[in-house]
């Protein structure tokens, strides 16, 4: 099986079965958002102890690429400090899902990383007017 295969199917496998899916009770950090093209929506809770991210749960809908950054971000945060949550890049979503995605998917791919930015107050904002004009402009 090809590489490229080979993520394509751990995608959908995140999709069917998403690690860290549910939420917290007291979550520390709670954020929420929708890709206004679709509708399609990712919420995340965090606790974080010490400074380090204890547990994280997931919950939205949507198309496969989207779930699966979600639940693939999870797995990876787990541990992380808030200065590391802050300094991921969508650069590192792009490698988390090995992938190529297309223009028109990068919103779904980057969704969770916008959500989580907006909880921990990380600069990526993914504003969609500015994705917009760099991808169809
Ligand atoms: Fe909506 Fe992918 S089609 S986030």
């Amino acid at each position: 099986m090809a590489m490229e295969d080979i993520y394509r199917q751990y995608i959908l496998e995140h999709y069917r079965d998403p690690r860290n899916h549910g939420h917290l009770d007291h979550p520390d950090f709670h954020a929420a958002d929708t890709n206004p093209l679709c509708g399609d929506r990712i919420e995340l809770d965090l606790q974080v102890t010490d400074g380090r991210v204890t547990d994280v749960r997931f919950s939205g809908r949507g198309c496969a690429i989207s779930q699966a950054a979600a639940s693939m971000l999870t797995e990876r945060i787990e541990g992380a400090t808030l200065d590391e949550l802050r300094a991921l890049r969508p650069a590192d979503i792009m490698e988390m899902l090995g992938v190529e995605i297309g223009p028109a998917r990068q919103r779904c791919a980057l969704l969770s990383l916008r959500v989580l930015h907006q909880g921990v107050g990380g600069p990526y904002t993914g504003r969609w007017s500015d994705e917009d004009e760099d991808e169809e402009s």
